[in-house]
């Protein structure tokens, strides 16, 4: 397997939907996902993460453009490609007349794995994700995170080539999402490769080496969560209540983001001392912190609505 894991160029994806103006989702993303990384696809709602997942795990089939999985056009040849390929769609639900047990082995069975393969992998990814207290009950009666923990679990044992994960961790408790961080991230270290997408911009920064933000079915960012944070001007915030009011003085520091009464302002390393030093000319407090992700990603989708 020397081919890129996943590799799609100028992929279009127009929905013809009855009675109603067609809805182009995907107006042409390029991307290239590296063996073992682990990559977030980020995005508001509609932006076209799903639409992607879809189409490059054999789902659905784009308008144009072509998209590769591990060289393999998955549109022209998706037998070729499937078996490289394990997803976890958004809202995917485990069957429901079967337990946790029996989905994730009969899932590893139909895959083709050997029984004894299939049957440590399935007791070992229960173990792993939690579920062995209710392993044996029907799905219908597991609560809604353990529910998501069992589709997880079944894409987990796989230890497929390539990984699909769309919004894997919704609804799930801060452990069990912490669990599916360490299993992904030892999945990446024996070989795999992960494209996933999530609203939850602190598990973007956790477990992505790299980021794509897609608005409207476009591109707009790749790049490092770092990398990101830099190019909305710095990767320090200061927070100064009651200055909402002052952007103007403080505009020359960087992004000004007024919130409530509070003025946040988003400051390059070098330049804090000055920016310290108005503060307390001023008699405001001000209080220091890194900036977050979501504070980069809301910047940066929200010049891209300003642009539009
Ligand atoms: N089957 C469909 N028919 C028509 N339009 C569709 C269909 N599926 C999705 N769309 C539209 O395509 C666009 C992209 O949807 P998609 O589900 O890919 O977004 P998303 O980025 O996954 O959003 P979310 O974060 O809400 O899951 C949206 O405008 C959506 O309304
Ligand atoms: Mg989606």
């Amino acid at each position: 397997m020397t081919a890129e894991p996943l590799r799609a160029e100028n992929l279009r994806k127009i929905y013809t939907v009855k009675g109603a103006p067609p809805v182009e989702a995907l107006s042409g993303v390029s991307m290239a996902v590296h063996p073992g990384e682990r990559v977030a696809l980020l995005g508001r709602n509609g932006a076209g993460k799903t639409t992607f997942l879809r189409i490059a795990s054999t789902l659905l089939r784009p308008t144009s453009g072509t998209i590769e999985v591990f060289g393999y056009d998955v549109d022209a040849v998706p037998e070729r490609a499937r078996p490289y390929i394990a997803v976890v769609p958004q809202e995917g639900k485990p069957f429901f007349h079967l337990c946790p047990r029996e989905q994730i082995y009969t899932y590893l069975r139909a895959r083709g794995l050997s029984r004894e393969t299939a049957k440590s992998r399935t007791e070992e990814s229960l173990v792993r994700m939690g579920l062995t207290e209710v392993a044996d009950r029907l799905a219908i009666t597991l609560s809604g995170g353990q529910r998501q923990r069992t589709m997880v679990a079944t894409v987990i044992a796989t230890q497929a080539p390539l990984l699909f994960l769309d919004e894997p961790t919704i609804g799930m408790d801060p452990f069990a999402r912490r669990e599916v961080w360490a299993s992904l991230r030892d999945l990446t270290t024996k070989g795999s490769t992960i494209l996933l997408t999530t609203h939850y911009l602190d598990e973007a920064e956790a477990l992505s080496h790299r980021l794509y933000i897609v608005e409207r079915g476009r591109v707009i960012v790749t790049g490092t969560a770092d990398e990101l944070k830099r190019s909305v001007g710095g990767t320090l915030k200061v927070v100064l209540p009651g200055a909402a009011g002052r952007a103007s003085e403080f505009a020359s520091f960087g992004e000004t983001v007024p919130d409530g009464g509070t003025l946040t302002v988003i400051v390059a390393p070098e330049r804090l001392g000055e920016l310290m030093d108005l503060a307390v000319r001023s008699h405001l407090t001000a209080t220091v912190g890194p900036v977050t992700l979501e504070e980069a990603f809301l910047r940066v989708v929200g010049r891209k609505i300003d642009e539009e």
